[in-house]
């Protein structure tokens, strides 16, 4: 099976990550839109026709399935992006709601989501969450963890200083959505921030899990075969990639 990845920029290569520790999928080709990241501050509009460039991009590749790892566009591009493509798109909004219903027992358990302004604009992990009796919500728009991230920065000073900035009223959750992901990438340092207190929930992981459930995957592809693609400084991407995913 071969997979394309798309993201605004680095962040989907968290979701590559647990594609490759589940061996899944023969051929992985990823796309990073790094010109035009971060997605997470414009319009419905504007993330609508970038999502549509991306299925245009993959259209070169002949895949079996494209994976959205971008929560931002998962939350307002999806029906539009499976219109223009030839093969199943999904994203990781519909599977981040159903990993935390399948790891949370309670259903009154206090959840923060946390995301992009767009992502959480959208409402799309509450209304989902809803509909799974999740009420016990809180959002918070994060955005700049998304340059922080892109910037390499997962842990120290500037990321405290952003954590005590967006989190001053929160005490620990019960369970945070790391609903962007861009965020895995500072998980650790978010952690430890909450005392290792909250469960974190995280895009690739859930893919993984809703994959295996859709699917039926008979073989595992040790060495996948991998490619690296990004609108701009594809080489800084494929740098990182190299770092982060260990190959
Ligand atoms: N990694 C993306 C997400 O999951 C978006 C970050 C951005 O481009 O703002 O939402």
């Amino acid at each position: 099976m071969k997979v394309g990845v798309f993201d605004s920029g680095i962040g989907g290569l968290t979701v590559v990550k647990s594609l490759l520790e589940h061996q899944l999928f023969s051929e992985i080709i990823y796309f990073g839109d790094t010109a035009r990241v971060p997605y997470g501050i414009k319009d419905k509009a504007t993330i609508i026709r970038y999502g549509i460039e991306a299925i245009e991009f993959f259209k070169n590749f002949d895949l079996d399935l494209i994976i959205v790892a971008c929560n931002t566009v998962s939350a307002h591009a999806l029906d539009e992006m499976r219109e223009v493509s030839s093969c199943p798109v999904i994203g990781v909004v519909e599977a981040g709601i159903l990993a935390t219903d399948n790891t949370l027992k309670d259903k009154n358990a206090n959840i923060l989501i946390l995301g992009t302004k767009a992502t959480i604009n959208s409402k799309a992990y509450e209304i989902g969450l809803h509909v799974k009796g999740f009420y016990n919500l809180q959002t918070k728009a994060t955005g700049l963890f998304v340059p922080i991230v892109e910037e390499e920065i997962y842990e120290g000073e500037v990321l405290e200083a952003t954590f005590r900035h967006y989190f001053k009223t929160i005490t620990a959750p019960d369970a945070i959505i790391l609903g962007c992901t861009h965020f895995p990438l500072i998980s650790e340092a978010l952690q430890n921030y909450f005392n290792k207190k909250s469960l974190l929930i995280h895009s690739g992981d859930a893919i993984v899990e809703y994959l295996k459930k859709e699917f039926d995957f008979k073989k595992r592809y040790e060495k996948p075969k991998l490619e690296f693609f990004a609108s701009e400084n594809p080489e800084s991407l494929r740098n990182i990639a190299k770092k982060w995913l260990v190959i």
